[in-house]
């Protein structure tokens, strides 16, 4: 276990933060991954799948800004997010260590392409994550439109190990109980997550397990087509490339706010990776 240190302990919190909001809970899940909820400002509105600017005062006295999703849905009175820790890395190695009653910066312009306006209407949707690429779908997850413009929602998730699909595990069962949209969710979401370098019930790369056909095997699927499937895809900038080609065998194509089609593309983090 890693020492917390208070962020609020530097020189960088001390003054009062321009769009502050506060830290309410903290969860670290792995030496490299943790989660946090913050107050939402009263006035921000956003789409389920957005992401916005968020950060720290740096040591040279202006903000340190990272994109991040929003993985929180638009109904929720708290805003959560779900982050690396990189290794000195300017603002997680900072941001790593924020307590309850800390301050960050939010900037309330949410923007993003992984929102449902950007899909044309389908039966099944298939939310393809890697990494820390899954906070987007802990969001759209949680709202009740995805389940009213789907009969059905896949979410692979895949990670290294089984540590790391934790946090999206708990999301998952938890969203089972879930007063607001457990009934919704009943039948209607198939969560199929993997690990590349443990052992777990489920193996596998999403671009080799949709290629070959064992998650639709796995789950007793048709496969997928142009005419009822959608998608969307958020991991590292390899995984997109790869996983597009994928989509794009099943005759999926890529669409975007101004022009809606089968599948939707972000990136979960700009670079090849710590
Ligand atoms: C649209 C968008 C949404 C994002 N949403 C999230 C999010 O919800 N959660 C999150 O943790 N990060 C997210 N990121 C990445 C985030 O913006 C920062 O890069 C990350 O917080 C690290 O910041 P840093 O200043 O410590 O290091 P940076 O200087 O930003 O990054 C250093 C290097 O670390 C690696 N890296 C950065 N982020 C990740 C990551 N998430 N997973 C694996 N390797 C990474 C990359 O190689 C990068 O070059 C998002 C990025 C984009 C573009
Ligand atoms: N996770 C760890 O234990 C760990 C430890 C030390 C350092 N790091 C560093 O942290 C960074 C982020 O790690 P991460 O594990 O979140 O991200 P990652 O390296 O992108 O891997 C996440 C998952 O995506 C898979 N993947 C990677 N490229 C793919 C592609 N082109 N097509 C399909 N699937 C692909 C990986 O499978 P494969 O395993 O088959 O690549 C892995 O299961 C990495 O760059 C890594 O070097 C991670």
């Amino acid at each position: 276990m890693t020492e917390q240190k208070p962020v609020s302990d530097t020189a960088a919190t001390k003054v009062h933060l321009p769009d502050a909001q506060t830290v309410l809970s903290v969860k670290h899940w792995t030496d490299a991954l943790f989660s946090f909820r913050v107050s939402r400002p009263q006035t921000l509105r956003f789409r389920s799948g957005e992401f916005v600017m968020i950060g720290l005062m740096g040591d040279n006295g202006k903000p340190l800004l990272r994109a991040y999703s929003i993985a929180s849905p638009n109904w929720d009175e708290e805003l959560e997010f779900y982050s690396i820790k990189v290794p000195d890395g300017p603002l997680t190695s900072k941001l790593q260590h924020i307590q309850p009653g800390d301050e960050i910066i939010l900037r309330p312009k949410p923007v993003g392409t992984l929102v449902h306006d950007a899909l044309l209407p389908g039966k099944r949707v298939w939310f393809l994550a890697t990494g820390t690429g899954i906070a987007p779908f802990a969001s759209l997850m949680r709202d009740p439109e995805t389940y009213e413009k789907y009969e059905e929602v896949v979410m692979m998730h895949t990670c290294r190990t089984v540590a790391e699909l934790e946090y999206g595990r708990q999301l998952v069962e938890g969203l089972h109980d879930d007063p607001l949209i457990g009934e919704m969710v009943a039948g209607k979401l198939k969560y199929y997550p993997t690990t590349t370098r443990e052992a777990f019930h489920h193996t596998g790369r999403i671009t080799d397990n949709l290629s070959s056909g064992k998650v639709f095997a796995d789950l007793g699927l048709a496969p997928m087509d142009r005419e009822h499937d959608r998608a969307m895809v958020c991991g590292s900038l390899a995984f997109n490339k790869d996983v597009m080609a994928v989509l794009e065998s099943f005759g999926l194509r890529e669409g975007a706010n101004s022009e809606p089609r089968e599948y939707v593309v972000e990136k979960a983090f700009v670079g090849d990776g710590v």
